[in-house]
């Protein structure tokens, strides 16, 4: 059964609009892979291993707080910078709160072989050949900021539920789906997204709350993706009104 505003059935739709929803559709698909390989690639190395984890999400959103961003950098993607003895003991000397007294005879040196040829003023990166730019990468790794935890939970909501709500009024047109069905697929999208962006609040301060942020990124890439395929095979392989 499909509403009055929206009353003509996926299979029943002209081909204009069908190829209209089948390029939208198509693109978001596509748009959800991507997404998926980014979270990946960002978060999914956040510990250090491919693949994402709970300990991924609680190191991007709480900080790993026992260890430095220099130390997370040492073990992960700075690892092939420099041989597994002097990352210890610069990971040691950062434990330290990379003091000073220490610098200029032991660690120094260091930087100066494996790091400052790319950590320096003239890069884009922190500029390695100053004592204070290494102390502030010695601070205790707090995750993510709450600046910037505003800024994506704003986008995040304002972004994606557009991408819920224009492939709800794909769905909404659906048949043989029970009404009462229909209506929870629909909402559980925009649920699961609420959940996820309260889950990086509660993961910024409570690391438990780590596994959350999982359940919300799967519940609603499992609704989106039925929807998707749903619609998409309602339009294309379903008989129109006026043959069935
Ligand atoms: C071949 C070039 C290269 C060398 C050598 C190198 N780095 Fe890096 N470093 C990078 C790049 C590129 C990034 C930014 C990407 C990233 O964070 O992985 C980075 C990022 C970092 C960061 C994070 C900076 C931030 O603001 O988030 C730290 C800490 C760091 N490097 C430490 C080191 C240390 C310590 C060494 C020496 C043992 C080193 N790097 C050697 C290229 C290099």
């Amino acid at each position: 059964m499909t509403s009055k505003i929206f009353k003509t059935a996926l299979p029943d739709l002209p081909l204009s609009e069908k190829l209209l929803y089948t390029g939208y559709l198509l693109t978001i698909g596509l748009g959800l892979l991507m997404a998926g390989a980014q979270i990946l690639l960002t978060h999914g190395m956040a510990d250090g291993k491919l693949g994402l984890s709970v300990d991924d999400i609680v190191y991007s959103y709480h900080g790993n707080r026992k260890g430095t961003t220099l130390e997370a950098k040492l073990n992960g993607s700075m690892k092939n910078n420099a041989p597994a003895p002097v990352r210890l003991e610069i990971i040691k000397w950062a434990r330290k709160g990379a003091p000073e007294s220490e610098w200029n005879d032991k660690i120094k040196p260091y930087f100066e072989r494996y790091c400052v040829m790319c950590h320096n003023a003239q890069s884009a990166l922190p500029d390695f050949t100053k004592l204070e730019n290494i102390q502030k990468q010695a601070q205790p790794d707090q995750g993510v900021s709450f600046t910037a935890l505003t800024r994506v939970s704003h986008i995040h909501l304002f972004g994606i539920s557009f991408i819920f709500m224009l492939m709800g009024l794909i769905f909404v047109r659906a048949v043989g789906i029970p009404e009462i069905i229909k209506g929870l697929l629909l909402i559980t999208p925009f649920a699961f997204l609420i959940l996820d962006v309260i889950s990086w609040w509660l993961t910024k301060i409570w690391p438990g709350f780590a596994w959350v942020t999982i359940i919300g990124g799967f519940g609603y890439t499992l609704a989106s993706t039925y929807m998707l395929f749903t619609s998409l095979y309602q339009m294309w392989f379903l008989k129109s009104d006026s043959e069935r």
